[in-house]
């Protein structure tokens, strides 16, 4: 499954090439691993529904990791969190230079788009993910996050103040794989509403699970530098709350997407087998 997505990337980098030192510099971010846990989400939810999954949906998946990629690529750069690790390799601009790490990123975010327009599934649900796309890792997604996240530096923030950080520059990127599930498998308006909140909730507590790995993961289990957080004075849920009461944030958010699936099940059809396996991963037993 995420081995075809991979392919996918690959694949869409070696049919027109402009520039190999570029084409280099990403493959080297994508190839570095990661847990690939937004095209994965996204392929389960459609075999949730018994969509069988076909070229045109790993497109969409692969979109979805290139934004993420990218995104990582930038979150690291010297102006950013300035990181020199990343998926247990040397990051994007530490491997190259700045202005490759750039161009590589920005090259991620464009490209996403013209994969995923590339896909033959019909042509209304392409616009409409091309759209959720764009509003989950720009300036009203990711991007915007990430702005609040720099500009948060060295402050006290809020519990509400944190949400909206998080919400947007890691949140809305995980939610894409539910919604975008739901646009694809026709579903009504209510399942919709009930996929936008678990990708919601997953999208929260996802960060608030990176939050506690920097505190408490060592540099092998999460293959970039731990304590960064820290070092760089963010607010943090441990920061705010405690490492304990993190943890519980976290896992009763995952609780409460496991009831919304066994409730989205009894009035669906939908499989939820394979989704829960994936969001009880994501438990944190300290
Ligand atoms: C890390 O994301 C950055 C956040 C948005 C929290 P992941 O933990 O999904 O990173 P990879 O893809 O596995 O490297
Ligand atoms: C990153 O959040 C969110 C992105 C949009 C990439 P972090 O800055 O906490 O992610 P890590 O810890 O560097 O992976
Ligand atoms: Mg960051
Ligand atoms: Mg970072
Ligand atoms: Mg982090």
């Amino acid at each position: 499954m995420i081995e075809f997505t991979n392919e996918v990337i690959r694949s869409y980098y070696e049919d027109i090439v402009v520039s190999t030192d570029l084409t280099k510099a990403i493959l080297y971010s994508v190839d570095a691993g990661g847990k690939r846990l937004r095209p994965l989400l996204f392929l389960m939810l459609l075999e949730g529904f018994g969509i069988s999954l076909q070229n045109d949906h790993y497109r969409i998946a692969a979109s979805i990791e290139m934004v993420h990629t990218g995104s990582l690529i930038h979150d690291d750069l010297p102006a950013m969190d300035n990181d020199d690790y990343r998926r247990g390799k040397l990051t994007n601009h530490k491997k190259f230079d700045e202005a490759t790490a750039i161009l590589a990123g920005d090259a991620l975010f464009l490209d996403a788009f013209g994969l995923l327009a590339s896909s033959k599934l019909a042509d209304d649900k392409i616009v409409q993910l091309v759209g959720l796309l764009s509003d989950s890792s720009g300036s009203r997604g990711m991007v915007g996050g990430q702005a609040l996240d720099i500009k948060g530096e060295c402050q006290t923030l809020k519990e509400v103040d944190l949400v909206a950080i998080h919400s947007n520059k890691t949140g809305k990127l995980l939610a894409f794989p539910f919604i975008a599930a739901g646009i694809i498998s026709d579903l009504d308006e209510k399942g919709m509403a009930l996929l936008n909140k678990a990708g919601q909730l997953i999208g929260l507590a996802f960060q608030v699970r990176d939050d506690i790995l920097d505190v408490t993961a060592t540099f092998s289990e999460i293959g970039k530098t731990p304590n960064k957080d820290l070092a760089a004075k963010k607010t943090t849920y441990p920061s705010l709350f405690g490492l304990d009461k993190s943890i519980t944030i976290l896992n009763q958010s995952l609780e409460e997407v496991l009831l919304i699936f066994s409730n989205f099940e009894k009035t669906h059809q939908f499989d939820s087998q394979a989704i829960k396996t994936i969001i009880e991963r994501l438990r944190f037993n300290a």
